[in-house]
């Protein structure tokens, strides 16, 4: 049976983490633009001013997508390249771009996904604010709307906001991300109110401007995920039970982000264990989070595992000694690619885009010039294997992005780790296919069967 027929077979990426050209054509700063050349946050000082180069280089990496022979591109939009006050005046030239971009992808029978927001939030929205500022919603709706309607006549997917566990939590609770604040809890789920908001109101400036049917999608972190040590009814239970659970740290976890976004309200569990710092919730405010969205993105990586607790709850299982890990230390574990979707969809029932897959490596170039990546081709034939079962089993799976085309900026590790299918030699921008990108050619040509 194997994937749907139609299924969408792409590659992700992100604008900060690929385009460079900091300053072109009138783009304005974004936090990541500043944080990134503030000393000792990005490992050895690196920023992506440059990174893969890909706003002077469009043309090149469009036809490398061809070669991969993917149906779907995953990207971001920069806000600031778009706004570049992060409100106000166009810049129309930066819209030029990504207009130049849908139109090469269309013309190479490729379907544009677009995020709208990857974490490069306007600097001078940061100024006034950021997502302490109760005008987000409008300025992200503002923005959505500048975007649509350029692109709307020929981009039909759409999703409003990718792993906002990071963009607040990363970003403003541990400071690991930009701009770098470590804010408390009280201003923390303010900011996660104000995201949620500006969610739905960028739903409804996509349903309000779009020129074609638009499918709207939310992209959430997947990484608070438990998969059952054994497939006993118990610890599949108690997995599915903490994978939703709040009471750990609901700003890094799933349900914090998606019971509003799709069941209209936050978890009870965590909302009680931290009503003394819940911000105040307008009457329309959940209604207006949960405006219907049509799909979900899961950007899974790893999972961790559980079994059913002796006095209930859910234990966390220990990985034995020297359990593969990725180059960014990460568990190899492709059972993540079946449960999450399995439980994402029992909870939601919304169909579902792996929107991120993908491995860290140690990749250079070999003697014989070309990228040999193993580890990536084994990680990602086990990861789709899971996911095979997942769809098998009526899991309403749509596509899979693999993270990510080509080796790009890796946020505060910069440049150690390489998860492209794509190596990129940085000095001289040169793009080398590695042995993988070659694998997933064949995955999407076979539609799967090959694995
Ligand atoms: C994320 C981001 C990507 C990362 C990728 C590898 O999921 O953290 O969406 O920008 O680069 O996941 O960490």
């Amino acid at each position: 049976m194997g994937f749907k027929r139609d299924f969408a077979w792409g590659v992700a990426s992100a604008s900060y983490q690929n385009e460079g050209s900091r300053h072109a054509d009138g783009k304005g700063l974004s936090v990541w633009d500043v944080f990134t050349h503030e000393e000792g946050r990005v490992a050895d000082g690196y920023t992506g001013d440059t990174a893969c180069s890909q706003y002077c280089l469009l043309e090149r990496d469009l036809d490398i997508l061809e070669r991969l022979a993917v149906n779907s591109y995953r990207f971001s939009v920069s806000w600031p390249r778009v706004l570049p006050s992060g409100t106000g005046r166009v810049n129309q030239a930066g819209l030029d771009y990504y207009d130049r971009m849908v139109d090469k992808l269309l013309e190479r029978n490729i379907t544009p996904f677009i995020t709208l927001f990857h974490w490069d939030l306007p600097y001078e929205l940061y100024l006034k604010g950021g997502w302490l500022n109760r005008d987000m919603p409008e300025y992200f709706a503002e923005y959505t709307a500048a975007v649509v309607n350029r692109l709307s006549d020929r981009v039909t997917h759409w999703i409003t906001q990718n792993e906002p566990q990071c963009y607040i939590g990363s970003a403003l609770e541990n400071g690991e991300h930009a701009p770098g604040l470590k804010l408390g809890k009280k201003d923390l789920f303010l900011a996660a109110h104000h995201s949620l908001l500006s969610h739905g109101r960028a739903v409804q400036a996509i349903r309000a401007g779009a020129k074609k049917t638009p499918q709207i999608g939310y992209a959430p972190a997947s990484w608070w995920l438990w998969s059952p040590e054994t497939e006993r009814a118990e610890d599949i239970e108690a997995c599915r039970a903490r994978t939703f659970g709040t009471e750990d740290n609901p700003i890094g976890g799933t349900a914090w982000w998606l019971d509003p976004v799709c069941l209209g309200r936050y978890p009870e569990d965590g909302w009680k264990k931290y009503e003394a710092y819940m911000p105040s919730v307008g009457s329309g405010d959940m209604k207006l989070i949960s405006e219907p969205v049509d799909f979900l993105g899961m950007n899974i990586y790893q999972t961790y595992v559980g079994r059913a607790g002796e006095q209930g709850g859910c234990i966390t299982v220990e990985r034995e000694q020297g359990a593969p890990r990725t180059m960014a230390g990460w568990p190899v574990t492709p059972q993540a690619m079946y449960w999450g979707p399995k439980f994402y969809w029992e909870r939601y029932g919304k169909k579902l885009y792996i929107t991120e897959n993908g491995v860290s490596g140690q990749d250079w170039i070999s003697l014989d010039g070309k990228v040999h990546d193993p580890q990536r081709i084994d990680f990602t034939h086990r990861y789709l294997r899971q996911l095979r079962r997942a769809a098998e089993e009526g899991v309403d799976l749509e596509g899979y992005f693999h993270w990510t085309l080509m080796d790009n900026f890796e946020w505060s590790t910069g440049y150690q780790n390489r998860f492209g299918l794509v190596y990129v030699d940085f000095a001289s921008q040169r793009r080398i296919l590695k042995d993988s990108a070659y694998w997933y050619r064949k995955v999407i040509e076979t539609n799967g069967e090959n694995l």
